[in-house]
């Protein structure tokens, strides 16, 4: 089953509640939430405070993506905060196979990301550890990037390695995913499709996510 996955942090800050009730009612798959320290990407967002608040107004499963360094300092607080899934980066973590039974133990999927730049191949020794990968089709930061279209053979070489290991992890990808361009990365084998401003950026979330389902 394909899902998709708004980047809620894209929607209108001031009208958070609502925009969790429109993507509710075009019933999005997972909520999708950019955690960022500005050290890790250069730019800022929210902590855990956020996550508890989105939880305590939805019962769509809560994606958090942490873009921080060193993130196993605070595994704990944003499981205990809501996070269903919990997604940290390769590169932020030296020892990320304990990051990643750590957030097993506390009950919530691990998930592994890599920036453009970084090889699949790194992930050959995590990836029987893990429920996710999540392949960035952007450098993160920032939301409205353009899609880096060579992730798309990163996906492909992802689902030929996950099949033949005949794991059940999941690919998700996340950056510059629109309407318009979901097809081919669907085409590629992804499972979870994260979009920020390809849904918050246009006028009817509901008839977008929809058109997305239709392409996928
Ligand atoms: C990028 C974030 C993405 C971002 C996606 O650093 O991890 O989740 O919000 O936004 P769009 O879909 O606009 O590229
Ligand atoms: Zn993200």
């Amino acid at each position: 089953m394909k899902k998709i996955a708004p980047s809620i942090l894209s929607g209108n800050l001031l009208n958070l509640a609502d925009e969790i009730k429109l993507i509710e009612e075009a019933e999005a798959d997972l909520i999708h939430i950019d955690i960022m320290d500005g050290i890790f990407v250069p730019n800022i967002t929210a902590g855990w405070d956020i996550v508890e608040a989105i939880k305590s107004l939805t019962d769509i499963p809560l994606d958090v993506h942490l873009m921080i360094d060193r993130p196993e300092r605070y595994i704990e607080q944003f499981v205990k905060s809501g996070a269903d899934i919990l997604t940290v980066h390769f590169e932020g973590s030296v020892h990320l196979h304990r990051t990643v039974e750590k957030i097993r133990e506390l009950e919530a999927s691990p998930g592994v990301a890599i920036n453009p730049g970084t090889p699949i191949d790194f992930l050959s020794e995590i990836l029987n550890y893990i429920d996710l990968v999540l392949i960035m089709s952007v450098n993160p930061g920032f939301s409205g990037q353009d899609f880096i279209y060579s992730s798309l053979f990163k996906i492909e070489k992802m689902r030929k390695i996950i099949r033949r290991r005949e794991l059940e992890t999941l690919i998700e990808v996340d950056g510059g995913i629109k309407a318009l361009n979901i097809a081919d990365i669907a085409n590629s084998g992804a499972d979870i499709f994260v979009s920020g401003s390809g849904i918050f950026k246009t006028d009817n979330y509901l008839e977008t996510i929809n058109e997305m389902r239709e392409r996928i």
